[in-house]
C-alpha cells in the first residue's frame, strides 16, 4: 500500500507486524486467522460452550463428545463423520488435566468432566485427534491445536508431545502463539515450590503438508 507524503512524493506504508506472545485469547485467535486461515476455522470438533468465538466467526461444522448445546454435532474428535481431505481448517482444543493421585476416590472420565484419568490417557486421545485430523484436513489444511503444560507433582511438557504426535504424523510446525493466563491462581504459601508456576498456554499452527492416499482408513 502506498501512501503520499506533503512534497508529493510516494512512500510505502509499513504494516506493524503481529507478535508471538499474547494477553488476550481473542487477539490471538484474530491473529491466527489473518496469518494462516484467512476464511476462518471450519471445523471446531470440542467446541464445548464456544468460548473461542466471542467475536469471531463461528465454525461451519461445531461438535463436541459431549454437547451442551443442540446445535453442536455429538461427534468424538478420534472419529470424526468427515471424509478423506475434506476440511480447510480446524481447532482443537482438548482437556489437559490428569491424574488426582488418589486424593479423590473416583476419577473423571474425559468424555464427560475433561479430566483424563492418567497421562497414558491424555497421551492416546492426543496421539488419536491428531492423526484424524491429519485424516481430514485437505493438503495444506490448517490446525490449531491449544494446550498447556501440566504439572502437579511434576511437569509434563505436554506441548512437546503435541509437537512430536504432530510432526511424525506427517505436518509442519508453521507456527506457534503464546496466551498469558490470568495470575490470580490461589496458591498455598506453606508449600515448598519445586516448579514455576505456570501461567501461559500454547496454540500451535500446524499445516498439513502431504496427501492421505485414497486407501488410508477412516478410523
Ligand atoms: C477444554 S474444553 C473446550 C473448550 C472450548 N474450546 C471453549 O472455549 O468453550 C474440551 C472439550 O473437549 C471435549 N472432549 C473431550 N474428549 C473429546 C473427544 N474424544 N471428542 C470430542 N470432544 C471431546 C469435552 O467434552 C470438552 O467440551
Amino acid at each position: 500500500m502506498e501512501q503520499q507524503t506533503l512534497n508529493g512524493t510516494k512512500t510505502k506504508k509499513l504494516k506493524k507486524h503481529i507478535t508471538s506472545v499474547f494477553q488476550d485469547e481473542q487477539e490471538l485467535l484474530k491473529s491466527i486467522i489473518e496469518i494462516h486461515s484467512p476464511n476462518g476455522i471450519e471445523l471446531d470438533p470440542m467446541y464445548f460452550k464456544g468460548k473461542f468465538y466471542k467475536t469471531i466467526s463461528r465454525p461451519k461444522f461445531k461438535s463436541d463428545i459431549n454437547p451442551q448445546s443442540q446445535d453442536v454435532l455429538e461427534a468424538d474428535a478420534r472419529k470424526l463423520p468427515y471424509l478423506n481431505n475434506s476440511i480447510k481448517s480446524m481447532i482443537l482444543d482438548p482437556p489437559f488435566m490428569f491424574g488426582i493421585h488418589g486424593k479423590s476416590d473416583k476419577y473423571y472420565a474425559s468424555t464427560t468432566h475433561g479430566i483424563f484419568k492418567d497421562f497414558d490417557e491424555l497421551y492416546l486421545t492426543y496421539e488419536a485427534i491428531i492423526k484424524e485430523a491429519y485424516r481430514i484436513l485437505k493438503p495444506n489444511g490448517i490446525l490449531i491445536f491449544k494446550c498447556q503444560d501440566y504439572t502437579d507433582s511434576k511437569t509434563t511438557m505436554v506441548h512437546c508431545h503435541v509437537y512430536r504426535f504432530a510432526t511424525l504424523q506427517g505436518f509442519y510446525a508453521k507456527d506457534l502463539a503464546i496466551l498469558n493466563l490470568p495470575k490470580n491462581k490461589v496458591s498455598n504459601p506453606n508449600l515448598n515450590q519445586r516448579h514455576l508456576r505456570k501461567v501461559h498456554s500454547y496454540f500451535w499452527i500446524f499445516q498439513k503438508l502431504k496427501e492421505v492416499s485414497a486407501n488410508s482408513s477412516q478410523q
